[in-house]
């Protein structure tokens, strides 16, 4: 059965760029993203790992470990990070999971037979400190992500999990949030300073309380 957000991530040890590592060591109390890519020397997996590379100081900021994984030997990842870095104008600072015999990619469900046999679609994991996992994006190999909706979808699992606000569509840090239905005016008084406005009794918003 596929793993759900609330599931607990499954750990394993597995050969990567930097090592072996065990994965729950690994992360430690960071958050963190495992995302996995079709195929080693392939042009869109080539552009996404550039840009992971390049957007450490965010992800660090975040307290975030990126992972990647792809069902290609460590040998041949370390070749192919030397044509990244050429390519893409950046350094990998992130261990590359060589995942040969597809034991991370089953655990995980990132191969979908019928999208294809052997290689993984475009799995992300975004997993919390406490090994949970928060959110789920599966692409196709024809589509390279964006990051910047992951680190969307961080700042938003970050800031719930210390406010009793959700996030509207599209938002992004510094934008205004919705009060919790489940939080009545009296309660919302104390813990919303900076006042809301009501468009609905359901629907209140409220400035980024962190801001
Ligand atoms: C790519 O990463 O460029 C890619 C991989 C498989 C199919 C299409 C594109």
């Amino acid at each position: 059965m596929s793993l759900r957000i609330g599931d607990t991530a499954p750990d394993f040890t597995v050969e990567t760029t930097e090592g072996t590592i065990d994965f729950h060591e690994w992360s430690g109390d960071h958050w963190v993203v495992l995302y996995s890519h079709p195929a080693d020397f392939t042009p869109v997996c080539t552009t996404e790992l550039g840009q992971t590379a390049k957007l450490k100081q965010e992800f660090d900021k975040r307290n975030v470990k990126p992972i990647a994984l792809s069902v290609d030997p460590v040998d041949d990842h370390k070749k192919w990070v030397s044509d990244i870095n050429d390519t893409q104008n950046t350094t990998v600072n992130f261990p590359i999971i060589g995942d040969k015999d597809r034991k991370v990619a089953e655990l995980y469900d990132m191969i979908h037979p019928n999208a294809d046999a052997t290689a993984t679609v475009r799995s992300v994991f975004i997993i919390d400190p406490n090994k949970k996992i928060r959110a789920t994006l599966t692409y196709p190999a024809s589509t390279g992500r964006n990051f910047g909706e992951i680190l969307r979808v961080i700042d938003s699992l970050q800031l719930t999990d210390h406010h009793k606000v959700a996030t509207p569509v599209d938002w992004v840090e510094g934008q205004d949030c919705v009060i919790l239905p489940s939080i009545s005016n009296e309660d919302a008084e104390k813990q919303f300073p900076k006042g809301w406005k009501e468009l609905r009794p359901y629907l209140r918003m409220t400035p980024q309380p962190d801001k």
